[in-house]
């Protein structure tokens, strides 16, 4: 009689006994028992069966590796997060929280694949068939010849992608099939393991590249996300908010590719569209009221403008709220107290609101300068700008200059009711740090016409240097505490 043990959904983290508590990540209530079918086990790890003949050991340099071409999804921003389009025959894991769109994404992906002529299969195991159809209408034309199957059963879904052999299926979602002869109902650890295991193997036989649909858990992780991980290729994050427009594709994983690149998405009427100049969107929304900067952030190669915004209010609350949307909540923490070392802002007695507009996510330490700038603004209720050398910006500039604020400056013509862009690192100390692709940060805001930009690379080499250049007469004195 195999034994039970118990599975943490969130970690994967395994017990011979129930905890309240996974031992593994601290995680309340996410232990769920696992009782192996009979016969199960062995599985890739067959061949240590004692009777298995030695393998022969072949040198790298002669294995036999033929150059494969990408299936393009006909997506150019979902091509470029995969690393050039999908795989043939590797398994790739989409997740993502409810709403977000992921059945537009592959529904669509799957359209173009089958208008060049590729063999696609959609098995549907959350939706019927007559509502997938009727998302595939809202998305045009060729998303309707995609062969689908509505089934929750695995065993037949296998059966189906071994009779059909297509060149791409999509399997929308791994939490809703359901493994026949394991406990649990679907969606559990030991289910969602047992789908994908399964799933993985009859692709690789079969040479078919797959997308695994899956739902983030209200923790925000995939449901037995490290059980998942190690057996796909490749790990897509869809990210964003359901109620703002934009949406962001990015790879945790990928053995064929950059974990670096992400792909902006709008969601409209006619299904997810690419938002290919994404800088050009940011930057024609960007304010030049007080306590809004400019971000050169870059998203894996790829530079992108984003407004970064704060707002300071008086607060009632012991502790006040800081409350932030895509930017990290402890580089937040972290910011203020160097604000309130270095540059003489202090906020401890104020409700604090930073936001990347747009729904975007910058977590990079890049963004660090921009955040520090927009909450210095706010605090002072002052817009940010860069006096740039010539004459006529020069109104608010009555300020002393540290360290030459606007050292190769580029003046524009219509220069003062441009946002001011930003990046960089602040150090513990209150320095600014190098971070990586600074040409190509201030290249983009060039090409918008925001210049100068404050960065490590000049003018100001501190943050109270920045202040100064970007407050002007605003900032706060050197020994003034706020
Ligand atoms: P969906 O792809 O079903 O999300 P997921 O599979 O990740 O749960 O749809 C996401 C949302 O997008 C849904 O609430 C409806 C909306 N939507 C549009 O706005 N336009 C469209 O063309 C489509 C197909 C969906
Ligand atoms: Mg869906």
């Amino acid at each position: 009689m195999p034994r039970a043990t118990y599975v943490c959904s969130v970690c994967g983290q395994e017990s011979p006994r129930w905890h309240g508590r996974c031992p593994g990540c601290g995680a309340w209530n996410t232990l769920v028992e696992e009782r192996p079918a009979p016969g199960r086990g062995g599985g890739a790890a067959g061949n240590h069966a004692p009777s298995a003949g030695a393998l022969f050991p072949v040198p790298l340099a002669e294995v036999d590796a033929p150059a494969v071409g990408r299936l393009s999804t006909g997506i150019a921003e979902l091509d470029r997060v995969l690393g050039g389009g999908l795989v043939p025959g590797s398994l790739v894991l989409l997740g993502g929280a409810p709403g977000i769109g992921k059945s537009t994404i592959t529904a669509s992906a799957l359209g173009h694949l089958a208008a060049a002529g590729r063999r696609t299969l959609y098995v549907t195991a959350e939706e019927s068939a007559a509502q997938v159809k009727l998302r595939a209408e809202r998305l045009g034309g060729a998303a309707l010849r995609v062969p689908i199957v509505a089934d929750t059963d695995l065993d037949a879904v296998v059966a189906t992608i071994e009779a059909e052999a297509p060149d791409v299926c999509v399997i929308d979602s791994v939490q809703t099939l359901h493994a026949e002869g394991m406990n649990g109902s679907p969606g559990t650890v030991g289910q969602v393991r047992e789908v994908a295991g399964r799933i993985a193997r009859v692709a690789k036989q079969r040479h078919v590249a797959t997308v695994l649909v899956g739902h983030v858990t209200k923790e925000g992780s995939l449901a037995g996300p490290r059980v998942l991980e190690h057996l796909v290729d490749c790990v897509l994050q869809f990210e964003g908010e359901r109620e703002r427009a934009y949406r962001t594709v990015r790879a945790l994983k990928n053995r064929f590719g950059s974990t670096n690149e992400v792909g902006v998405f709008e969601m409209r009427d006619s299904g997810l569209v690419e938002v290919v100049d994404a800088s050009a969107r940011f930057v024609s929304e960007a304010t030049r009221a007080p306590g809004s900067v400019v971000l050169c952030a870059m998203e894996g190669s790829r530079p992108l403008l984003v407004e970064v915004q704060a707002l300071v209010a008086p607060s009632e609350l012991v502790p006040p709220r800081r409350v932030v949307s895509g930017v990290d909540r402890n580089r937040l923490a972290l910011l203020l107290a160097v604000l309130a070392r270095h540059g003489a802002i202090g906020l401890g007695a104020s409700d604090v609101f930073v936001s990347a507009a747009g729904g975007v996510r910058v977590d990079e330490p890049g963004a660090d300068l921009a955040i520090a700038l927009a909450l210095a603004s706010a605090a002072r209720g002052v817009p940010l700008r860069i006096a740039s050398d010539s004459q006529g910006s020069a109104s608010r500039a009555a300020g002393p200059r540290s360290g030459g604020a606007v050292a190769g400056g580029r003046a524009v013509a219509d220069g003062t009711d441009r946002p001011l862009a930003a990046f960089g690192e602040i150090g513990l100390t209150g320095e600014l740090r190098y971070v990586a692709h600074p040409e190509r940060r201030s290249a983009e805001a060039h090409k918008f016409g925001l210049a100068p930009v404050l960065s490590p690379e000049g003018p100001a080499r501190t943050l109270r240097a920045a202040l100064t250049a970007a407050l002007g007469s605003a900032a706060p004195r050197a020994r003034q505490a706020a």
